[in-house]
């Protein structure tokens, strides 16, 4: 157990000793000049998991989303997001600011759209209206808590984007947490996409990074964004050696995370008051809310801090995430911390 037990996302995660190690000795180029052999190890091996042509590097999801966003769309045009989606809330509106569209952002049922509904809110593009460019998707869901888009979902989509020529972006920030939740490969995820991003950074553990794969020709006009962007970087290397160790030894373990996530959601759902049902935690985030006579969610969070745990606020309330660094003793701790303020 830590010293504090963070529960407040997993991008807290440290790297590994593999990690630090791998970074010491990466062989590094430039890669802006396209000669840093770790970073085409890196992006060569994101592609063949996602199975897509081609992978880019990039240093944050943000910037990932922003970029095929910008790729696949043009001013003037309107994108599909789901209403809750970290693309449409939590990424300082690139939509508009970089790419200069329209979100058009629509309800879901655990960040799975109704592909009737996504049909019925498509642009016929007139001087008064914005063609539908793109529909951009995420899975697991961040705020939906972790939820996991199901396949036959992405496939709806997939048969609406094919039926009016319109691209899909998926954030698959956590795409290997929704995999190991619901057995299905990622491959399988991303063949229902045109584009995906996913994150080294968060349950993987890796320091910095995201990685955008999709068709060859998407990826060149990426990197091109991506320098505009200014988010070409010289020997990457030391950071791609431990996105290399995240992608081949870190994926296996997410599971566990996911197994306390569960624990941790029964025990907090057994308080009164509390307002989550543990069966909806397929991965590792908890969020819930909870209606308790003068408590408010920052005086609980002040509370939790002074038991050394840490969480975060949320739309729904209060958001709890399990990763590397959470082990048993440390969602022992929470579980105490909880019975004391809330029991
Ligand atoms: C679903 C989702 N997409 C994208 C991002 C953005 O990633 P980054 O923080 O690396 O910009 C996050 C970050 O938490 C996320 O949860």
């Amino acid at each position: 157990m830590s010293e504090i037990s963070d529960f407040r996302s997993d991008t807290v995660t440290r790297p590994t000793e593999s990690m630090r190690r791998a970074m010491a000795e990466a062989v590094v180029g430039d890669d802006v000049l396209g000669d840093d052999p770790t970073v085409e190890e890196l992006e060569a091996l994101a592609a063949d998991i996602m199975g897509k042509e081609a992978a880019l590097f990039v240093p944050s999801g943000t910037m990932g989303n922003s970029i095929a966003a910008k790729v696949w769309t043009r001013e003037l045009e309107e994108v599909i997001v789901e209403a809750r989606s970290h693309i449409y809330n939590m990424e300082s509106t690139h939509l508009t600011f970089i790419s200069r569209v329209t979100p058009r952002p629509l309800a879901s049922r655990r960040g799975a759209m109704d592909p009737d509904e996504v049909e019925a809110n498509l642009k016929k593009p007139s001087v008064h209206i914005p063609r539908t460019s793109l529909i951009c998707v995420e899975n697991s869901h961040n705020n939906w808590s972790g939820a996991v888009v199901p396949l036959e979902n992405l496939r709806n989509l997939r048969a609406v984007a094919e039926r009016h020529q319109l691209r899909i972006h998926l954030d698959g920030a956590r795409i290997f947490n929704a995999g190991a939740a619901s057995g299905v490969p990622v491959k399988d995820y991303a063949a229902l996409a045109d584009s995906v991003m996913f994150c080294l950074s968060k349950g993987l553990s890796a320091p910095v990074g995201s990685m955008l794969a999709g068709p060859g020709d998407f990826i060149d006009q990426a990197r091109r964004v991506r320098k505009a962007l200014g988010g070409g970087m010289r020997q990457a290397g030391v950071l791609a050696a431990p996105g290399i160790i995240a992608l081949t030894e870190m994926i296996g373990r997410l599971v566990e995370d996911h197994a306390r996530a569960k624990k941790l959601a029964t025990a907090i759902s057994r308080l009164p008051g509390v307002k989550l049902d543990p069966n909806e935690i397929e991965t590792n985030i908890i969020i819930f809310g909870f209606s308790y006579p003068r408590l408010s969610v920052p005086e609980f969070l002040a509370e939790l801090r002074k038991r050394r745990v840490l969480a975060l606020a949320t739309t729904g309330g209060v958001r709890f995430v399990t990763h590397k660094d959470i082990d048993d003793e440390d969602v022992e701790r929470a579980m105490a911390a909880f019975k004391e303020i809330l029991g």
